[in-house]
């Protein structure tokens, strides 16, 4: 029976254990697997390869974002790895131009030295996207959307389509959305990446990373790197994952509900500049997101008056926390151009809106107006 995604994440990894009738998966904490006889085997052998604990979770990622085969990994710059990995020297990839300062460094400062080079776009602007994909020796198009951290939206079904009518693949960063909101498998991409760490752990507790591939045959080469290359999830962080992916539904409507509260007082205050929320009917985006998710998400940013203000109310916040990540049940606030955004550099920063004014916040579930009063409060 097909069941909808709450139904799927609550029970995810549920009776898995015939011999115990463990409900949770448990947590296989084992290198490798005793063979009964010489050419046969559990199905697992060594847990660089396979292990129970992830698998439980490597198929409920699958079966929740749509595709045939999800892969977990020690954290998402590692899934990022193993999927650049799939180019060769000459490739060019078109890719996000504001987008997280990781996988720009990961860019520019292994693969391009290996050959692969990074063509950066506004994806927000598919005509611009468009041009680039007719350049030579372009392969693919890595979108994040929506980007971090100025929340611009690309149009994932119309690149699709354009990246697919030229025999090139679509791959898409969804962490700041996820699966519960936004589903490129289902709107032409071929694969999806995640920093699992953010809203699929949900709980700043855990760094990790997947991939969910369209088509088996993509799968299997990707599950090729990532046993290759090794940078794997461990079980009891693959079992943490299992545990949080339970309530993502539940976490991410209230961070949601949290998050447009947030953006509305801060569009209306007088000490603010500007604010970046897709769910803002002022944000160039939300026409496209509202059309193509089913939210818009619990991640913002916004411009303060002056850069002068930014260290106080760093040192103010009592309910924010003052640090990197996001999509946890806490609420952060993290300042890109110092933290995230470091590595991306200063003319390309400046050229983005990427300043020293500008704040990201990830809602949390806390009570919305203890949120708002602690912003209130700093302002
Ligand atoms: C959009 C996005 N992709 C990838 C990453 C990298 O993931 P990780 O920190 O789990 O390695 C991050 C981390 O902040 C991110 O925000």
């Amino acid at each position: 029976m097909s069941v909808k995604i709450e139904t799927l994440l609550a029970q995810a990894g549920c009776g898995r254990d015939a011999k115990t009738g463990a409900l949770a998966t448990p947590i296989y904490q084992t290198a490798t697997f005793e063979h009964p006889e010489l050419g046969r085997s559990t199905g697992f052998d060594y847990s660089r390869t396979s292990n129970p604990t992830r698998l439980a979770l490597e198929e409920t990622l699958a079966a929740a974002e749509g595709g045939a085969r999800g892969l977990a990994f020690a954290s998402g710059m590692a899934a990022l790895d193993a999927l650049l990995r799939l180019f060769q020297p000459g490739d060019r990839v078109v890719v996000t131009e504001d987008l997280y300062g990781g996988t720009y460094r990961l860019l520019e400062k292994i693969f391009r030295p290996a050959g692969v080079e990074a063509i950066y776009v506004d994806t927000s602007q598919t005509e611009l996207v468009k041009a680039a994909l007719a350049q030579p020796n372009v392969r693919a198009v890595l979108l994040e959307t929506p980007s971090n951290p100025l929340l611009k939206i690309a149009d994932i079904p119309a690149i699709a389509k354009l990246a697919k009518a030229r025999g090139l693949l679509t791959m898409v960063d969804n962490t700041f959305l996820t699966f519960y909101l936004q589903r490129p498998l289902e709107l032409g991409a071929d694969v999806v990446v995640y920093s699992a760490s953010k809203y699929l752990g949900g709980h700043n507790d855990v760094v990790a990373g997947a991939l969910i591939a369209r088509t088996p045959e993509l799968g299997e080469r990707l599950a090729f790197f990532q046993n290759a290359v090794g940078g794997v999830l461990g079980p009891q962080d693959s079992w943490l994952l299992l545990r949080g992916l339970k309530t993502l539904p539940l976490r991410l409507r209230q961070q949601q509900q949290n998050a447009q509260r947030i953006a509305e007082l801060l569009a209306n205050h007088p000490r603010v500049r500007k604010v970046f929320y897709p769910g803002l009917p002022s944000h160039p985006g939300y026409a496209v997101l509202a059309r193509e998710s089913s939210g818009f998400g619990a991640m913002l940013a916004f411009e303060v008056e002056s850069a002068s203000r930014v260290a106080e109310i760093l040192k103010r916040v009592r309910v924010f926390r003052f640090a990197e990540s996001l999509g946890g049940v806490e609420s952060l606030i993290t300042y890109p151009l110092a933290q995230t955004h470091a590595d991306i550099p200063a003319e390309i920063r400046d050229r983005l809106g990427i300043n020293d004014r500008l704040l990201r916040l990830s809602a949390g579930i806390e009570n919305t107006a203890d949120l708002i009063g602690d912003l209130e409060a700093v302002l």
